[in-house]
């Protein structure tokens, strides 16, 4: 009864405040606002996401719009963001407004928070939104406490909420497999529910990945349309629900994917949501795109304003066929062509059951004696004598059946006790919500450092979902897994980065079956397919430009796709990190020279490439060709890839419209990355043009030939 008048002068506080004072909260960057406002009924609602609005006076004009965060079980027919049960049975929620604060972080970055709660059950919600103004982009999540003694159980946990009300919304979704990574495709959304998902706990971007674009009104294009990109930062299973309600109106829901996670949040326990991320741009893609990237660059990407390592791989090369005198050849053969490291990857471990294909060794870490007599040590010193780096590849969240540590440590497996066990590539994953199983994790990066402390580079692959899903640590709280094990496995993450934070990391998941903007924290760079065919890359690349900076995709040069010369594939490779994984003594001389011109350009060129800003200028999915332009900050260098896929013979080619450029500015237009004694066909290659005729104009970037390539770097005279 006590508690009951509480709630009741608590609701008629609320309202007297609201009818009283509206609060207003805006969340702004140079170009976009987020406005929330309260109703008369003490709740807050999403009046407005889109273009800045230049007058305050403007925002008492714009309609109330629809709860922020909606609930479970009150008057709305459709998907809430949060569902919550209580003692009893209770499980209806109504979140009020109660306060907010917005801070300074710095000049560019402002932090907004929001209380909300319900006065009649034991729960809060904070909303937390964190806009960075120069780049357009907010990061927003929820924080979720059991403000009451008893148990509460958590069933559906969004990270956001959001509302537009449009003609028209047409939804850009990734789809892939091994191989195929960042297929895009786009479809209207009309009423009803589009749901993107996955439930695969480790890999949890392997069919499709944390990421949407969300063109609104009208489809848009690079240059064109009303667009939001966004994504989850979570390394784990995540859902994204677009749903068009009866009225038009369109509601995204983004977050942890609520199946099979129940969460039981105790006394005063508070359930923090990953982060969902967004840019939002009035000029099309192509805009919204250079934001994020340059937001990652500057505070997500680890190291993400520094350099990175251009490498030799010997995955292709040697695949776990190698001993010491191979893998220094390959090293000599890295060293030959400028590169900064080589990299050992799968095969390098176990002794009692040594790693000579993928079903054996996983989880013991330890050289394997007689293939490396010498250990990672005697490697990494055959690295430096030649005067590159050393970097290694491990899966140490894995274990495959027919290893010591399986043997020795049945429980940190996971895997239903009472059914057969189901394999893929294999292997098992191990336990992370256990900390015994986390220390071991760390103990695998950490001993291999103090070992030799030379290693400069990690490959940390994960290749295998979460299946029989079973946790022997966690006993009877089994829906607590899916989000612990992403927990247990930031814990090792933060321990990594806290003692090493100068380690360069590529995340690889089968290629690129995990990859998302928290992992991104963590790691420098991720593997975009295993797929290397040059065409498909083409692709592949392009889709994730979408999202993630070039200078974090990982883009090696190999032997699939003979057809498409060494160079073709080192000028896809080039627009990426490079890196080689092919035994270049098979290569000729020339293509030898090539891949060391190259090699030091993408160097020489990397505050343009991998720091400048990226214009997809011809996409691939056009058909027959595809360009990008990377243009320096400062505008006085850039650099274009053209690519001919597939031309046909009956083509007319036209001339592409360059971006970025200083109009007033003359560049000197020179094709570069040229086989030895290859003559460029470039028209004007050598000549000067003005900004102005370049980006109106444009350049005959393209042949009617198969499989061809040009490089031209545009440096202001
Ligand atoms: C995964 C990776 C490959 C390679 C192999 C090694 O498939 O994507 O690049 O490292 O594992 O087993």
């Amino acid at each position: 009864m006590k508690n009951r008048i509480y709630s009741l002068l608590f609701i008629l506080c609320a309202i007297s405040f609201s009818v009283s004072a509206q609060t207003v909260i805006r969340v702004s960057t140079n170009n976009t606002d987020l406005i929330l406002r309260t109703g008369n009924d003490g709740r807050l609602y999403q009046s407005y996401l889109g273009e800045r609005l230049l007058s305050e006076h403007d925002i008492a004009h714009l309609p109330l719009g629809r709860e922020v965060y909606l609930t479970h079980g009150m008057e709305d027919y459709f998907e809430p963001a949060i569902e919550a049960h209580f003692e009893g049975g209770k499980s209806s929620v109504v979140l009020a407004y109660v306060s907010h604060t917005q801070s300074a972080v710095s000049d560019n970055v402002e932090e907004t928070t929001v209380l909300l709660r319900d006065a009649l059950r034991t729960i809060s919600v904070e909303l937390h939104y964190v806009a960075y103004k120069d780049e357009d982009v907010v990061r927003m999540h929820a924080e979720i406490t059991n403000e009451g003694k008893k148990p509460l159980q958590l069933v559906r946990y969004a990270s956001s909420m959001l509302h537009f009300k449009e003609k028209a919304y047409f939804l850009t979704e990734y789809s892939g497999d091994w191989g195929e990574e960042a297929t895009m495709s786009t479809t209207p959304l009309t009423f009803g529910k589009k749901v993107l998902d996955t439930k695969l706990g480790t890999r949890a971007s392997f069919f499709t990945t944390s990421q949407f674009i969300l063109s609104l009104g009208e489809e848009a294009t690079e240059h064109t349309g009303r667009v939001l990109f966004g994504t989850l930062a979570w390394t784990g299973n995540f859902r994204f629900t677009f749903e068009v309600d009866q009225e038009g109106g369109l509601r995204v829901i983004s977050g942890i994917n609520p199946y099979f996670s129940e969460y039981e949040l105790k006394k005063g326990e508070r359930f923090v949501t990953p982060d969902f991320i967004y840019t939002f741009s009035s000029e099309g893609m192509g805009t919204a795109s250079r934001h994020l990237h340059r937001w990652a660059r500057k505070y997500q990407l680890h190291q993400g304003d520094e350099g990175r390592y251009t490498l030799l791989n010997n995955w292709e090369a040697t695949y776990f066929n190698f001993d010491e005198e191979k893998l220094e050849h390959l090293m000599s053969n890295a060293a030959d062509l400028g590169l900064d490291l080589f990299l050992l990857d799968d095969g390098w471990f176990g002794n009692k059951y040594p790693r000579s294909s993928d079903n054996a060794g996983l989880g013991d870490w330890q050289a394997t004696k007689d293939k490396l007599p010498g250990g990672v040590k005697h490697l990494t010193e055959a690295a430096k004598e030649r005067g590159i780096r050393f970097g290694i590849w491990i899966e140490p969240e894995m274990v495959n059946p027919k290893s010591e540590l399986y043997e020795k440590h049945p429980d940190w497996v996971i895997h239903q006790p009472d059914r057969e066990e189901y394999y893929f590539r294999n292997q098992l994953v191990l336990d992370l919500c256990n900390p015994a199983v986390q220390d071991y994790v760390f103990s695998i990066v950490d001993g291999l450092m103090t070992e030799c402390p030379e290693i400069a580079f990690f490959k940390w692959d994960c290749n295998s979902p979460i299946t029989n899903i079973w946790s022997p640590y966690l006993k009877e709280k089994q829906t607590h897994l899916y989000v612990d094990y992403v927990r247990g496995l930031y814990k090792v993450l933060e321990r990594v980065r806290a003692k090493y934070p100068d380690l360069r990391m590529m995340l690889c998941s089968g290629g690129s079956g995990r990859i998302d903007y928290k992992a991104l924290s963590y790691f420098t760079e991720f593997w975009a397919s295993d797929n290397t065919d040059p065409v498909a890359r083409l692709f592949i690349q392009y889709g994730y430009s979408f999202f993630y900076p070039l200078k974090a995709t990982c883009a090696h040069v190999t032997s699939w796709n003979r057809t498409a010369s060494v160079k073709f594939r080192t000028d896809v490779a080039m627009m990426g990190k490079l890196g080689f994984d092919i035994r270049t003594d098979e290569m000729t001389d020339a293509e030898r020279e090539y891949c060391r011109e190259a090699v030091s350009n993408s160097k020489r060129l990397a505050s343009v490439i991998w720091d400048g800003d990226m214009y997809r200028l011809v996409s691939p999915y056009e058909g027959n060709h595809a360009a990008t332009q990377f243009c320096a900050e400062d505008k006085k260098h850039a650099v274009v890839f053209a690519f001919d896929i597939h031309p046909s013979h009956s083509e007319r080619l036209h001339a592409v419209k360059l971006e970025g450029l200083d109009p007033q500015a003359n560049y000197k237009v020179e094709e570069i990355n040229l086989m030895p004694g290859q003559r460029s066909r470039l028209r004007g290659n050598g000549d000067t043009f003005s900004g102005d005729f370049l980006m109106k104009v444009g350049l005959n970037l393209f042949s009617e030939r198969d499989l061809q390539s040009r490089v031209i770097e545009l440096t202001e005279q």
